[in-house]
């Protein structure tokens, strides 16, 4: 299986339609050799001495990266807004900071510490700079991958440089063609769904049910939305 998974009857449709585009885009930069070539997730995973840095932890896809780190056994520290501290820590991440405000890079500097960096995500407008700052001024890989769309992020690479940084751009789709999309979704998330080594975050909100009311989960999700999903049954 290289894009779908069976889910278990303890998880309804509507929670599992959260998965699909954002597991897929985390597990893509996370995994891919062409990105961070982070170890796969597993059951029951040893704790790796490195950090993985998820910049934008509340977003649906930086949730699955916190989840997916977790899983493959490293220690994750998380930006969000202060409101989504505890749901970063309830995914996992051992330390969570703002992304906002001219403090943010040194206050995430000082919370990685000495743990070597294994990767780091940006997610989220805005996030690529501070976190090629980070890369650079941390231990460990020098890798960041971007979920900013790839054009997007080629014309901010260049603002963003920092000497030995690396930076790379997400294409959610690409997993089905090498061999991380089996291993996530054959070997991975069908036996975690059911032990509950992995979780369907963030949480859904069902908008209404019939193609109709798209346009209504459209307007709400431009009025914002924090972790949560917007999902409409048919
Ligand atoms: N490359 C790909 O293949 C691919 C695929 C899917 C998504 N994406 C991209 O990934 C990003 C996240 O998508 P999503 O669906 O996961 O988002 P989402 O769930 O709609 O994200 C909502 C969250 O975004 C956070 N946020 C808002 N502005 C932010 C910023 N400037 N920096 C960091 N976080 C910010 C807010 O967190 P707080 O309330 O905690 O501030 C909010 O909780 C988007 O840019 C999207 O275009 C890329």
């Amino acid at each position: 299986m290289r894009h779908v998974s069976p889910i278990p009857d303890t998880l309804s449709f509507e929670q599992a339609a959260v998965l699909p585009l954002t597991l897929s885009t985390a597990a893509t930069g996370m995994f891919q050799q062409d990105h961070l070539g982070l170890a796969m997730p597993g059951a029951d995973p040893a704790d790796r001495p490195e950090t993985v840095l998820v910049w934008g932890g509340s977003t649906s896809v930086g949730s699955n990266a916190i989840r997916l780190a977790r899983n493959a056994g490293y220690r994750v520290v998380a930006t969000a807004s202060p409101h989504n501290f505890d749901y970063l820590r309830s995914l996992g991440a051992a330390e969570v900071a703002g992304r906002r405000g001219p403090a943010a890079v040194d206050e995430i500097v000082d919370r990685i510490g000495d743990s070597p960096l294994a990767g780091t995500l940006a997610i989220g407008n805005g996030s690529l700079v501070p976190a090629v700052k980070i890369a650079a001024r941390t231990a460990g890989s020098k890798r960041v991958t971007s979920a900013q769309p790839g054009w997007v992020t080629r014309l901010r690479s260049p603002r963003a440089r920092r000497p030995g940084v690396r930076v790379s751009g997400i294409w959610g789709g690409t997993l089905k063609d090498n061999e991380v999309g089996p291993a996530i979704y054959g070997d991975f998330l069908p036996a975690a769904l059911t032990s509950g080594a992995y979780r369907a975050a963030p949480d859904e909100t069902v908008v209404g049910v019939g193609l109709d009311r798209i346009p209504d989960a459209l307007r709400r999700l431009r009025g914002g939305v924090s972790a949560k999903k917007l999902v409409v049954t048919v």
